[in-house]
């Protein structure tokens, strides 16, 4: 089954096509950073008005790189939320007007469901095995920690309560003038520092799997000012920063993953990008671990067409009257 994947939620435009779930056909993304790089973040208006005018482009691309025919293909894939309403309108028009055009099924796809499924995606490990699994999802809007109990049944077991890690780093790069998107910026200062000489504090909120991310964010803002009289250098603050930030979502996975008694732990997220915490997390987990290759970790189509297979297998597609939710919380 081959199905057409499309990712507007937030500021890259991507289309991929996607076989039975696993194979990656073509995957295009048209990256938006350099543009909202100018304003030090997203600006939603200028999103959804560069998804508008790079979509047709990217999906005719994903098209001709799959070597696919409209007849080839089996259906349609949409993010339709969370994200950004004006970009995810853009995604889901262009879906259901190509659905109709060529009599395809329609699938309205949930964004944080298709990052989870990137560890289906043939281009990263052998696919995950065995439920339950706990899948910790990182992305710049949100920080869930969701047991998974079988194919499209989840239970959250915890999210962020203020800002999401991505989100964090994104304002903590801000800060230390290293730019946006302050993920990769973070990593990249991070790596030329030694052991950081201070230690940042973490919020555990006692046993609970809830993050807190904006105590930390005071933190560095308080320590990149002046440090009892002394600056201390960008790239240990970074290095700093990260070693919180990967400390807590690690502590909190693994501790999550043996209550649970979880069979394996999925990450995913375009934090999950980031090396500390990828070899964080498989060197302290008690279980394995399953993550894709960066660039699947980060928005794009081929999630979403590979999550569309496996939601096919067990339900109806949607209907022509699919909305986008802004806010839509994955259970
Ligand atoms: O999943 P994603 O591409 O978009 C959303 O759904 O939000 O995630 C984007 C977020 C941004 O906050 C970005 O700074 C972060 O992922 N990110 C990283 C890295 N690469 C991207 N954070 C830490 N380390 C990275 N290498
Ligand atoms: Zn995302």
């Amino acid at each position: 089954m081959k199905i057409l994947g499309i990712e507007t939620s937030c500021d890259e435009t991507g289309a991929a096509v996607v076989e039975d779930g696993r194979r990656i056909l073509s995957n295009v993304v048209a990256s938006q950073v350099r543009v909202h790089a100018r304003y030090g973040g997203i600006v939603p208006e200028v999103a959804s008005r560069h998804h508008l005018e790079a979509l047709v482009p990217v999906v005719e691309a994903a098209l001709v790189e799959a070597r696919c025919r409209w007849s080839d293909l089996d259906a349609v894939a949409v993010t339709y939320g969370p994200g950004l309403s004006g970009s995810l309108l853009v995604g889901v028009n262009l879906a259901k007007a190509l659905a109709f055009a060529h009599s395809l099924p329609l699938v309205g796809i949930h964004h944080l469901e298709a990052h989870n499924y990137a560890n289906w995606l043939e281009d990263g490990d052998s696919p995950p095995r065995g439920f339950p699994a706990l899948a910790l999802i990182v992305s710049g809007a949100h920080t869930d920690l969701v047991l998974m109990e079988e194919h499209g049944r989840y239970r959250r077991l915890g999210r962020t309560r203020d800002d999401a890690a991505g989100e964090a780093f994104d304002k903590v790069g801000r800060y230390l003038g290293l730019g946006y998107p302050g993920g990769p910026a973070i990593e990249r200062a991070a790596a030329t520092s030694g052991r950081p000489s201070v230690r940042l504090p973490r919020a555990w909120l006692g046993g609970a799997h809830d993050f807190s991310f904006s105590g930390l964010k005071t933190a560095v803002l308080r320590l990149s000012r002046q440090e009892g009289g002394r600056a201390l250098p960008v790239a240990e603050v970074a290095a700093a920063f990260q070693e919180a930030v990967v400390d807590v979502l690690v502590s909190k996975t693994v501790r999550a993953a043996r209550r649970e008694g979880v069979s394996q732990i999925l990450l995913s997220g375009g934090v999950a990008a980031n090396t500390a915490l990828r070899e964080a997390l498989v060197r302290r987990s008690p279980v394995a671990v399953s993550v894709p290759p960066p660039a699947l970790c980060t928005d794009n189509g081929a999630m979403v067409a590979g999550c569309a297979h496996f939601r096919l297998q067990r339900g109806p597609a949607s209907g022509l009257d699919l909305d986008v939710f802004a806010n839509l919380p994955i259970a």
